[in-house]
Order: C-alpha cells, then structure tokens, then sequence
C-alpha cells in the first residue's frame, strides 16, 4: 500500500480547491491509482480561514519551511503565485528532493532555465499542468498524447478575464473601462488587472505551450505582446459586421525555415470558426498536428474547483508514476538546453484591421491611401464612420487589408502617424485570422 504524503503552500483560490478534492475524493483517488494521497501539512499566512468541508485543522501552519523539511512529505504544491518567495520555496524544495507542483505560469515562464535545472540536478520533478488553461489539460496532451506530431500551431484564448471583458463588450454593447468595473466586482479581475488586460498573463501560458510544442525553451521577454486596452466598441460592432469576433488570441506557429512565431494581440477571428464562439470567463486552446490534424481543447480555465482539478492530476501523476515504472519525465520535455529561434514579427503575412481616428478634412483620406499605396498595402474595404465619435472633428477610417507583410504595414503606418491630422492615441492596428 502506497502512502504518499503531500505538503501544500497557500491556501487561497486555487490552493482551498486543491485541498478539498484532495481531502473528499480520497477514497475515490485511492480506487482508481492503489495510493492513498495524504495532505500532512498545508500552509498560509491566514490559517484561521474556513472552509466549505471537513478539515483536520491540525495539518495547518503558517511557516512554510515545515513542509520542506518535513522528511515525510514527497510533494510540494506551491499556490501562492508570484516571482518571489514562490521561487525560494520551489528551489528550497527542489533542493531538499521533493517533487513539486505549481500552477504558476508567470514564474515557469519567465525562470523555466533555473528552476528545471535546479530540478534536473536534483532528480527531482516539477509538474504545472494548472499553469495554463486552469482545469483545461493541455500540457500533458502536448507532452504525451500529440508527442508524435509536428506541432504546425497552437491558437489560445487562455485568459478568461480578458475574454469575458470582451464578450461583455461585444454582447451588451459596454466599453471596456466599465466592464472591467464589473468584472472586478464580479471577482474575475484582480484589483491589479494589468496582467490580464495588457496580455502579460497570456504570453506567460503561450511562453509554456510553444516550448513544450517545439522542444526548446522560449525567452518570454522576446514575445510579441499586446493588450486589449485601446479595443473600443466601435472596433466590436465593425468586426461584428465583417462576421468577425474580437478575441485576445495567443498563438505560435513554425514555419518551414524553423523559426518560430509567438505572440499575443487582440485579433479578429471569424465568427465561423470555434474560437471565435469561446465566450465568457471560458478557455479554448486549438493545436494543430502534422498527424493528428486539429484538436480543441475547451473549459474553464480559472476558479478554484477547476484549477484545483488539473493540480491534483499531477500529484496523482507524481504519486502514480514509480507504480508504472515510468521514466521521470517532467522536466524532460521542457528542453532548456535549446532556445527557440523567434521570428521577427514584421515577416509575419496577414489580413489586418487598422482604425485610424483622423481630422475630418479634405485630403485627409487620400494622404492615407496614398502611404498604404506607397508600401504595398493593398485594402480590400474600407469603412468611413459619418459622425465622429468624440469631439466632431475627428471621425474613424476602418480599412481591412488583403494578406500584408506586417514590415510593410508598420511601415505605412508610421509614416500616416506623423500626419498631425491623425491621432495616434486613437487608432488601432488588429491582426485577422480566418
Ligand atoms: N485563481 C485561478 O483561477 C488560477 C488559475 C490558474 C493558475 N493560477 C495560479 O495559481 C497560483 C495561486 O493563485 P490563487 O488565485 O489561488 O492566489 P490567491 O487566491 O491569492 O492565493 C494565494 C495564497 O497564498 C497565501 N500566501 C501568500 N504568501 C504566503 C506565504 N509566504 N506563506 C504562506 N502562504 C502565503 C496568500 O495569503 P494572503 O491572502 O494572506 O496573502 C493566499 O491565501 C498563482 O500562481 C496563479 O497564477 C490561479
């Protein structure tokens, strides 16, 4: 009989979920793996919180490094989040030989070189299937079920404050600061939301995915990130009417010559596809293999219950995986011996959707013609809005291109932003992907 017991750091949304499935699916854990799943310790700086089932409050302290150097105790579920003490107690328990789970994509993004190499040094493990998606699986399909694929792209939606702000906006026609009002006193943003808003927090989960699709290590500092902050609802209701949705997409891609595109912007998907439909606080991550063809992986990809769901899969991983002889293999797959090369982003070819806010004066429209004409855009429509929709001087130009080097576009635009007719603040330049 296998016992294996686990120590647990933070105790707040995701660490109280993780905490009662472990506790009242003791039993049911124990029938489907042969191992009992003891919590012997768990930790947080509040310990005299309440929770919604039976706990033996004795497990309780408020002083982590009772956990690590507990001997007993084989895994450690870090869940406070952050860069700081987050990372000391990763290495501390990395050092002292025990596994660890995390679902902290924001220190796995960004230390994934020191921290694996610490745990490979050590023989020991760190698993963060919660990291990206929430309760959605995803990284142990890239790992395992899709291992035999040629990963051709990976499309996300993972970030399900952002989502549901856009969504709000799209479905009840609200602008961005006062759903962003809402969605704060709704719990679904933080009182910071830069993170999520600015896409910080989705470049950290496709900084995960495009390192384990493609065998090497991304250095999230290189990847293209932009935020969903100057998306107005003019710019909604005018993809709407194209048959398109505003979604914050994170997508990487390789190309023929091996390198690798990743980023995250706000995009105009058309309402055809599944991802355009994701709506709300939902996640929907699309892989497409060379062999398998394309896949969507769909769910809540927040909140207690869910996220707590995919970290005990790894504890339940880490306790199972001596019983089936497996090789350790956690660390195996994110290859940081390899740094990906990234592609620039201007090589990128694309529909785009550009807005610009101009002063509504004669000649103004033909000198922006005149520069897309100047370098190469081609414009497949254009839409000019009739009032202007702040101080009646300005109006908005919506074009769509035709497929653009995005070199070629940026460079268009630069040189339409000079124009002192133009106000940069209040335009936008959004990808399409259809
Ligand atoms: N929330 C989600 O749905 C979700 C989804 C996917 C991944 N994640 C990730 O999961 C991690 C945890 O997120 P969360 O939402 O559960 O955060 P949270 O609700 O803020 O919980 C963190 C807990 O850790 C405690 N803590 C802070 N410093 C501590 C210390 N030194 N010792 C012991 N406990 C300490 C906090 O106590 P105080 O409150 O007293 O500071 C709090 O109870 C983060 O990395 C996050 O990115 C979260």
């Amino acid at each position: 009989m296998k016992i294996e017991k686990v120590g647990i750091v933070g105790l707040g949304t995701v660490g109280t979920g993780t905490l009662k499935i472990l506790i009242n699916e003791r039993e049911k854990i124990h029938q489907k793996t042969g191992v009992w799943i003891d919590v012997k310790k768990a930790c947080d700086l509040n310990i005299e919180r309440e929770f919604d089932f039976d706990v033996d409050r004795s497990i309780f302290t408020n002083n982590y490094n009772e956990l690590i150097e507990d001997d007993e105790i084989s895994i450690i579920v870090e869940l406070i989040g952050g860069y700081t003490i987050a990372k000391d107690i990763i290495i501390k328990a990395l050092k002292a030989g025990k596994n660890v789970v995390t679902a902290n994509k924001a220190l796995i993004a960004k230390y994934s070189k020191e921290l694996f190499a610490i745990a490979n040094s050590n023989g020991t493990k760190i698993y963060y299937e919660a990291s990206v998606g929430g309760g959605i699986p995803i990284i142990t399909p890239l790992q395992e079920s899709l291992a035999g694929n040629n990963i051709l792209s990976i499309k996300g939606i993972i970030n399900g404050t952002a989502n549901y702000i856009l969504t709000e906006m799209t479905e009840k026609n609200i602008e961005f600061e006062k759903v962003l009002k809402k969605a704060q006193e709704l719990g679904y943003a933080e009182a910071d939301p830069t993170f999520d808003i600015e896409g910080i927090d989705t470049a950290h989960k496709i900084t995960i995915l495009a390192s384990l699709a493609y065998g090497g290590y991304v250095d999230f500092e290189k990847v293209g990130v932009k935020g969903i902050t100057s998306i107005t609802g003019e710019d909604i209701k005018f993809a709407n009417d194209l048959g398109y949705n505003i979604k914050l997409l994170a997508t990487a891609k390789k190309y023929e010559d091996e390198e690798i595109e990743v980023r995250v912007q706000p995009t105009l998907i058309s309402q055809k596809e599944i991802l355009s439909n994701v709506n709300d606080v939902y996640n929907a991550i699309e892989v497409i293999g060379d062999y398998v063809g394309k896949t969507m992986f769909y769910g809540k990809g927040a909140g207690m219950e869910p996220t707590g769901s995919a970290v005990v899969a790894d504890v339940i991983k880490l306790a199972t995986e001596d019983l089936a002889n497996n090789i350790p293999k956690g660390n195996y797959y994110y290859n940081i011996n390899k740094e990906l090369s990234l592609r620039a982003l201007e090589k990128s070819i694309s529909k785009y959707y550009i807005r610009l806010n101009v002063k509504d004066e004669i000649g103004t429209l033909a000198f922006v013609t005149n520069k897309f004409k100047d370098n190469n855009i081609s414009i497949e429509s254009m839409i000019q809005t009739c009032k202007s929709f702040d101080d009646n001087k300005f109006v908005s130009l919506i074009f769509i291109t035709h497929d653009v080097l995005e070199a070629d576009l940026k460079k268009s635009l630069d040189e339409i932003y000079i124009s002192e007719n133009v106000n940069v603040e209040k335009s936008i330049l959004l990808k399409i992907d259809e």
